[in-house]
């Protein structure tokens, strides 16, 4: 194991009718409000109605940033800094999903910079100082509301990054809210949870048994609710079992001592950032084509994962047979499922590979766990395709 430090200060208040608490919350973090929103899913869920009504029981001055594309842009970022100086915002509330509180994050740390808030996304500089943030999740996927990482699309460039920006102060998970969740993203926030947890799984670092339990038993957990969610949307357990999970997987508790890879999120950001396809669909696709490109650096490992998450038989087979069963068994359920699983299914070709390679590594080769050069990016898409 190697040495690390665990902070993690985000208030996770998790399950039926905690909406109620935004009230007190509202009433510590200050007068005005920016209430950042999506497409308008909140709208039509009614969830919209009790947040204001609970904002105004406050006593809340409250601003408006809807129309938070999924995979947000800069350019929506920036229409949120401007109405946070202009109005003497004193905190943000994100109410969606991964996109919406993202957006969210990128205008809390954007307002108090003197710069472009891209630069934390280009690796320019490091941000330092944010606006409270709170957030109301609306979907089971990023992990965003229990992390410090942000993802936005400049769109001008078509470049997408993720950058650490801040915690939010407080999130607020009550499984009810993703019953109306359509099937579709249902299934690309499992994808994005299982493949989380595989980024940080598959690693070299040895005699971290209790973190790779963590991650099996995060994977196991997602595994079994998954068909039960798309069978039963309003199943709550099952909605509550997978929101937790999607927290877990990306709350910082997984990474902890462990040197952790991140290439295929790398490689699908590029494949987002050019085709503006779904992140969890892309990730569905290239994930087992990773897996395939990667598995010999460290057989041992996959042959662990086979075992234990997918309960594949070792008797009598190769290391090796053991690790493609494992591998195998990671497509079939995604296929299961009915997420996608190639980059034809987004109409995707071979046009763009050699832009999307470049755009998975522009600070160099990625990933820990196999170092992949831009080369190495090419041909997974190419597997893909
Ligand atoms: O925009 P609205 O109308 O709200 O609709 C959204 C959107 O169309 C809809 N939706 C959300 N909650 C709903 C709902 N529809 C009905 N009922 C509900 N309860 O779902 C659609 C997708 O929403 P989005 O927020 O884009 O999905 P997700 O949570 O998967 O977020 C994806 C974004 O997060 C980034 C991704 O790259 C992508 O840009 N990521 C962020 C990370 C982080 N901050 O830590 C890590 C991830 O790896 C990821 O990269
Ligand atoms: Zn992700």
């Amino acid at each position: 194991m190697e040495n690390f430090v665990y902070y993690n200060p985000t208030q996770l208040i998790f399950g039926r009718g905690q909406l109620a608490q935004l009230e007190e919350k509202a009433k510590q973090l200050g007068n005005t409000v920016l209430l950042v929103y999506g497409g308008g899913s909140i709208k039509r869920s009614g969830l919209y109605d009790k947040v204001t009504a609970l904002l105004q029981a406050a006593g809340c001055r409250v601003l408006e940033l809807p129309g938070v594309e999924p995979n947000p842009r800069l350019s929506t970022v920036k229409k949120g800094i401007d109405l946070c100086r202009t109005e003497g915002v004193d905190w943000i509330l994100a109410v969606g999903g991964g996109s919406v509180i993202d957006a969210a994050k990128a205008v809390a740390v954007g307002v108090p910079y003197e710069g472009d808030v891209w630069d934390f996304y280009s690796r320019k500089a490091v941000a330092e100082k944010a606006l409270p943030l709170g957030t109301v999740l609306t979907l089971a996927a990023t992990g965003s509301e229990m992390n410090r990482g942000s993802v936005v699309t400049n769109w001008e460039t078509k470049e997408k990054h993720g950058a650490g920006t801040t915690f939010p102060t407080f999130s607020i998970l009550d499984p009810e809210n993703t019953f109306s969740v359509p099937r579709d993203q249902t299934i690309y926030g499992i994808s994005d949870i299982l493949s989380h947890v595989f980024e940080q799984y598959f690693t070299h670092t040895t005699e971290i048994p209790l973190q790779t339990r963590f991650a099996e038993s995060i994977m196991k957990t997602v595994i079994e609710n998954a068909e039960r969610v798309l069978e039963n949307p309003h199943d709550y357990d099952a909605r509550a079992n997978i929101l937790y999970c999607g927290t877990m997987a990306l709350n910082g508790t997984l990474p902890v001592g462990v040197t952790t890879d991140w290439a295929t999120h790398s490689i699908e950001h590029a494949v987002s950032a050019v085709y503006d396809i779904p992140h969890g669909g892309g990730l569905a696709i290239i994930f087992p084509k990773w897996m395939r490109y990667v598995y010999r650096e460290n057989v041992a490992r996959f042959v662990r994962f086979a075992v234990e998450v997918w309960n594949v038989d070792p008797a009598g087979k190769t290391d090796e047979e053991v690790a493609l069963e494992g591998i195998a068994a990671t497509e079939a359920f995604f296929a299961r499922i009915g997420a996608p699983t190639r980059l034809a299914d987004y109409e995707i070709t071979d046009e763009h590979l050699e832009l999307m390679a470049e755009k998975a590594t522009p600070f160099g080769p990625i990933g820990q766990f196999k170092t992949l050069t831009k080369e190495d990016v090419r041909e997974i898409l190419r597997m893909a395709l």
